[in-house]
């Protein structure tokens, strides 16, 4: 695996349909976990960078297996390159600090699902920024969920809301 593979920077013909978005990843398997995601349910996945890993990092590609390259992957030097060449759609922030639980979200055939750093979450500008920042509820005492599980959820629920499971066999 190659940088040049990983991530091409490019809009996809794909603006038109949910997307996802991870902030500053550090854990290599969980980008993995994302690219089989997307590749699995046909949603183009952006990476904000920087990473906290090397992008050519052995584990991404194992933990992604075969599905690597069925993804389309969007890469981003930064947030704000991130900023500037998102396609249009809402910033849905998925957050432990949301305000709007998941079984409450409606959500939008375009909406762009941003998940928060392993290790940090977001930072206050990037919180402040977002449309919609989405809480998955836990009972008490747990703190959060693993970052590709949480988007898992929320994805599957935005989804079925917005008819994206029928393009799908
Ligand atoms: C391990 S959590 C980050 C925890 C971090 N200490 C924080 O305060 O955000 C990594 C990411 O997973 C997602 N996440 C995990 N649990 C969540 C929940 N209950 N509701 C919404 N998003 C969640 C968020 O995107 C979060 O930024």
């Amino acid at each position: 695996m190659t940088p040049a593979n990983f991530c091409v920077n490019k809009q996809t013909e794909q603006d038109e349909f949910m997307r996802l978005a991870l902030f500053e990843p550090d854990i290599p398997q969980n980008l993995g976990a994302f690219i089989r995601l997307s590749a699995g349910l046909g949603v183009p996945l952006d990476v904000i960078e920087p990473c906290g890993f090397p992008v050519d990092d052995k584990r991404i590609r194992r933990a992604a297996m075969d599905y690597y390259d069925l993804a389309t992957l969007v890469r981003h030097a930064s947030w704000a390159a991130f900023c500037r060449d998102r396609p249009p759609g809402r910033l849905v922030l998925l957050t432990t600090a949301g305000a709007e639980r998941l079984p409450d979200a409606v959500f939008r055939p375009d909406d762009i699902l941003l998940m928060g750093r392993e290790s940090a979450g977001v930072p206050p500008e990037v919180h402040e920024s977002a449309d919609l920042r989405v809480r998955i509820p836990l009972q008490a005492g747990a703190r959060s969920l693993n970052v590709a599980l949480a988007a898992a959820m929320v994805l599957s629920e935005a989804l079925r809301q917005t008819s994206g499971f029928e393009k799908l066999a």
